[in-house]
């Protein structure tokens, strides 16, 4: 068998003639100054995902820099290459709409042009999970680093972070409790440096899971973007990539079943982001694997959380590194995870973590036996408004909320909800539940972060703080409260939650992790013959189009249908 042609001579342009596509390339890559012999060595791509509108990818010009120092101390050509970057707060109308955009942008250019091995360059929530998608998909020899968390900032002598802090002064300020001045001078400090926000939201839950899967050298997750530690990291992932290129080792090889239960437990052990859940499924989906909720929930069940960080806790990402990283997660995980699992080293998971520094005196990572919540950061609810599934974190929700039944408040739209949540005559008691449709990956579109339904300020202003509400929407990584998750199939496409109506009343049992709506199913059964999807796919275009037509569930990782790889039958254990 023919074997797979290396450097310059991969993936060559068709002009039906490989030794004239070969010359014509070698001709235009000359006039950037390279030589003969840089050209015959391994080609390291490296993925620069610098925008000028992502200032969690500020540093990534100096990460590069380290990148190609490690390529060439090690014997490969680095050349760089840009793709699609986003950033949650530049990406109308939400990231997750673009994230398989920027996953089709990846894997396609990566197969598109000639490189032995790939350096994935993320950060911000969905690039990591993109590159994820698109490296498992284009299976050439990969290997991620991230820009790492931003350090943590200070307001009149109060530490703050994006982007707990951000909801907890934007609550403050909602109810009056804070001036526009303080807001302020507030925003002037939440970030207080480039780099990833500094608790353990979508991003940093990312990083965490990816070195978990096997994906990143040991110790890359955790370490602040703007410290010396971080370019020494990414010089050493450089130098890998070129020895991943001439070993071969994949993605596929990596991320197997057993590893993306690795990533779940490394999920549930940091109280990570509920989004971590959905890129997860996107990931498995691209090996044709599917995650077993049911498992996961059980999973949950063992795995309490061992990271004492906001929002379930009190520490900051860079508190974390000061305390090992994830160094000490591993220790304390290892009799939960499947250690035979390859990584990126070359090595498997749990050689990597009998080697392991020394444990020290440290407050930040708890042990299995003191941790910071028992019985797991998430739960999977059933019942007849779960429909396919509906989560919970139920770390970073309020106790004496995890059973309650409430009266529902339903708001039509995200528009509907911003229009009328603060209106003086919302009929709304404390004790109700607030409801929103059509925030799912269809109805809204690309399932934004706006299932943390704000406290109507009517009650915000009684010092109401949670109450339990409930979408097919997500939320960020950052937030908290009693807040139920991708209510599946959303309400766009008929699932359960289109059929609630104001008054209806809903009954939520975390314990029992229930979900159920308590109306006669002959009614719900007329709801469901009166239901009209409220879009008609004729009337987009574009991107929009291939969205609305083609996005899967939640449970499938909101990725493309045709983006997936055959079904292989298996499923996270
Ligand atoms: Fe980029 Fe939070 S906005 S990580």
């Amino acid at each position: 068998m023919a074997s797979t042609p290396k450097g310059m001579k991969r993936h060559l342009t068709n002009y039906g003639d490989p030794d004239f596509s070969l010359y014509l390339r070698t001709a235009f890559i000359k006039a950037m100054g390279y030589t003969g012999e840089a050209l015959d060595r391994p080609i390291i791509g490296i993925v620069d995902t610098y925008s000028g509108f992502n200032p969690c990818h500020a540093t990534v010009p100096e990460l590069i820099e380290a990148i190609k120092r490690g390529v060439m101390l090690a014997g490969g050509l680095p050349i760089i290459f840009p793709t699609i970057s986003l950033h949650e707060s530049f990406a109308y109308p939400t990231s997750m709409f673009l994230r398989n955009l920027m996953a089709m942008d990846t894997e396609e250019m990566i197969k598109a042009q000639p490189m032995d091995s790939v350096v994935l360059i993320g950060g911000c929530d969905k690039t990591v999970p993109a590159q994820l998608m698109a490296a498992a998909s284009a299976d050439i020899p990969a290997i991620s680093v991230v820009t790492g968390p931003m350090l943590s900032g200070s307001h009149r002598n109060e530490r703050v972070g994006a982007c707990t802090d951000c909801r907890r002064f934007w609550a403050q300020y909602r109810s009056g409790a804070i001036d526009r001045s303080t807001i302020d001078d507030i925003t002037d400090n939440l970030v207080p440096s480039g780099g990833t926000c500094g608790v353990m939201g979508t991003a940093s839950t990312m990083a965490c899971v990816t070195e978990a899967l096997g994906m990143m050298l040991p110790g890359g997750a955790t370490i602040p973007a703007v410290l010396a530690d971080r370019m020494r990291h990414a010089e050493q992932t450089g130098a890998r990539a070129v020895a991943l290129a001439s070993e071969g080792l994949t993605p596929t090889r990596i991320i197997t079943s057993e590893a993306l239960a690795n990533g779940l437990r490394m999920l549930l052990a940091i109280g990570g982001s509920t989004n971590g859940i959905i890129h997860l499924a996107a990931i498995a989906g691209r090996l044709g694997v599917d995650i077993d909720f049911r498992a996961f929930d059980e999973m949950g069940r063992e795995t309490p959380v061992l990271i004492d960080l906001k929002p379930s806790g009190s520490y900051y990402m860079d508190d974390l590194h000061r305390a090992g990283g994830l160094t000490p997660v591993f220790r304390e995980l290892r009799p939960l995870l499947n250690l035979d699992c390859l990584t990126v080293t070359g090595r498997t998971l749990g050689e990597e973590i009998d080697n392991l520094p020394e444990p020290f005196n440290q407050e930040v990572v708890r042990t299995i036996d003191r941790p910071v919540h028992r019985g797991g950061s998430m739960a999977v609810l059933k019942g007849n408004l779960a429909g396919g599934g509906a989560i919970i974190k139920q770390s970073a929700g309020s106790p004496e909320l995890m059973v309650h039944t409430g009266k529902a408040v339903v708001f039509e739209s995200v528009e509907d909800m911003a229009q009328r949540i603060d209106d003086p005559n919302l009929e709304v008691e404390e004790s109700d539940v607030l409801v929103m449709k059509n925030c799912g990956p269809r109805g809204a579109p690309g399932m934004p972060e706006a299932g943390y339904i704000p406290i109507p300020k009517k009650l915000a202003r009684q010092g109401v703080l949670d109450m339990v509400r409930i979408s097919d929407g997500r939320m960020s990584g950052t937030a908290f409260g009693t807040i139920v998750l991708h209510a599946t199939p959303e309400s766009a496409v008929g699932g359960p939650l289109a059929l609630v109506e104001n008054g209806d009343m809903i009954s939520l049992d975390v314990p029992n992790r229930q979900l159920t709506l308590l109306v006669d199913e002959s009614e719900l059964e007329r709801r469901r013959t009166r239901f009209k999807p409220a879009i008609d796919p004729a009337s987009l275009r574009g991107y929009l189009r291939l969205y609305h037509e083609q996005v899967n569930q939640a449970e499938r990782g909101c990725d493309f249908n045709f983006m997936r790889a055959a079904q292989n039958g298996t499923t996270t254990p």
